[in-house]
């Protein structure tokens, strides 16, 4: 038997209100996994500008004045930039965690738990995010 849903006007903005656990769960995961294609391509523009490195002297490399090195260090001397780096984890672990989710739901295990397991993907995010701030800002400032 089928069912008609009336879904309202998608112009109005204020259905966001409306908005259950399963449809966060979709924009989450569709964010998140354009923040990661996004960050890939940032990743390989920064890392390109530092192939000089390959042509430097051994002495040079040894004394990590190469353009790699010296990329990455003043990169990493940015408090923003670390910063950035715990945002990065964070997307990327509720990514892997939600589209784990996701498969197996596909799979058709989980399917009467779905906002549970959405939920638990969200706080064992927020775990692991806040476990990684000591390192990720270790010698920040
Ligand atoms: C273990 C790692 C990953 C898992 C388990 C995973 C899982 C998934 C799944 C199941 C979907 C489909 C969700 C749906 O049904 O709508 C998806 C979508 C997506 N993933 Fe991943 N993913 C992973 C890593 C990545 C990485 C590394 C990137 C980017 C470099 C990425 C980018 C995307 C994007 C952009 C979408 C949305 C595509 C769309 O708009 O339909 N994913 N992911």
């Amino acid at each position: 038997m089928s069912q008609s849903h009336n879904r309202g006007l998608i112009e109005d903005f204020g259905r966001w209100r409306e908005f259950r656990a399963g449809m966060w769960a979709w924009i989450f995961h569709k964010f998140t996994g354009w923040v990661l294609v996004g960050y890939l391509f940032t990743h390989i523009a920064v890392l390109s500008t530092a192939i000089p490195a390959s042509g430097q002297e051994a002495a040079v490399l040894q004394a990590g004045d190469d353009v790699y090195t010296q990329t990455i260090v003043t990169l990493e001397e940015l408090l923003l930039v670390r910063i950035l780096e715990v945002g990065l984890l964070a997307v990327a672990v509720f990514h892997i965690l939600n589209g784990t989710r996701l498969l197996f739901i596909d799979l058709g295990v989980g399917l009467e738990s779905q906002d549970k397991s959405f939920y638990a993907s969200l706080i064992l995010t927020g775990l692991i995010t806040v476990a990684s701030v000591p390192t990720f800002l270790a010698g920040a400032f």
